[in-house]
């Protein structure tokens, strides 16, 4: 048994409204509809390893202005979206008027009105659970809200290989190669990100973990992992050039299909 989750007790102290500053610029980055990553990459995956079915009642943590509620709501399931920023939810409400958006920290669904044990038959965190601490708050709480055989699906930013201020692309002219460099892995990290244009106080904070972090977390609150997605961006469209251009194009396109940028999950609560 791993004790991952009384090391994240003792490190409760990070607070969960670090995005309210950063909504109208989020929001502005993001639209209605997320970016492109969103909607080529993450919301896809998401919606696959969901595998949403009519009738379902399905929790979004860390909902942000909810560009995960219509596809939900699509495949005919019950959407709920719940987020620790009261602007952010209000921009979901006026992007999508199906659905419903509850104000709450992920880490205390226990205490959020409204909420009951086993209530949900799914649970989503679309890139939004390295924005949390501590993990096993996190993940207790969602077992909690989880019927047994329920499932919580995770997408995030692949932890191994792409780790805030810590990781990053080089070019290495002899073998003409694009790689990957990786300065720091197994240390968790808290990593106060940049402060946006426009935003004179806002800065988020993201928590980069280990990959055995997660795991163990999961294993620890009964949530077993069944399936997993490794995800590469797309192809950039710059090989037509020419010369070196063109070969630091067709590098760069192979370590975009080599090297993954997110990491998706699905893992189910076992019945007791
Ligand atoms: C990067 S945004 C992602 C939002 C949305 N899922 C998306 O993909 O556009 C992370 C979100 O997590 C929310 N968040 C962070 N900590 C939280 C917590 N403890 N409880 C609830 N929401 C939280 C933030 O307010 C923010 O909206």
């Amino acid at each position: 048994m791993h004790n991952a989750a009384s090391n994240g007790h003792r490190n409760a102290r990070h607070r969960a409204g670090g995005w309210e500053p950063l909504a109208d610029w989020y929001d502005g980055w993001m639209g209605k509809n997320g970016s492109l990553h969103h909607q080529r990459l993450a919301i896809p995956a998401v919606m696959e390893l969901l595998s949403a079915q009519p009738g379902e009642k399905i929790l979004d943590i860390g909902a942000g202005q909810g560009v995960l509620a219509p596809h939900v709501i699509q495949a005919g399931a019950d959407y709920t979206g719940l987020d620790a920023s009261p602007s952010l939810l209000r921009q979901a409400r006026k992007h999508h008027r199906q659905g419903r958006f509850l104000l709450g920290d992920a880490r205390n669904l226990q205490r959020l009105a409204g909420m009951q044990a086993n209530m949900f038959d799914a649970a989503v965190f679309l890139l939004s659970i390295q924005d949390m601490d501590p993990l096993p708050a996190v993940m207790e709480a969602v077992a909690w809200v989880l019927r047994g055989g329920g499932r919580v699906v995770i997408l995030m930013l692949h932890p191994c290989f792409r780790v805030p201020r810590q990781s990053g692309w080089g070019w290495q002219e002899e073998r003409k190669v694009r790689f990957r460099r990786i300065d720091r892995y197994l240390t968790p990290l808290s990593v106060p990100l940049k402060e946006y244009p426009g935003q004179g106080s806002g800065v988020s904070i993201s928590f980069h973990r280990p990959l055995q972090h997660y795991i163990n977390t999961l294993a620890d609150c009964g949530l077993l992992i069944e399936q997993m997605k490794e995800i590469t961006t797309y192809k950039t469209s710059r090989e037509n050039t020419q010369g070196l251009q063109r070969v630091q194009a067709r590098a760069e396109n192979l370590a975009n299909q080599e090297i993954p940028l997110f990491l998706a999950l699905r893992a189910r609560k076992a019945c007791l």
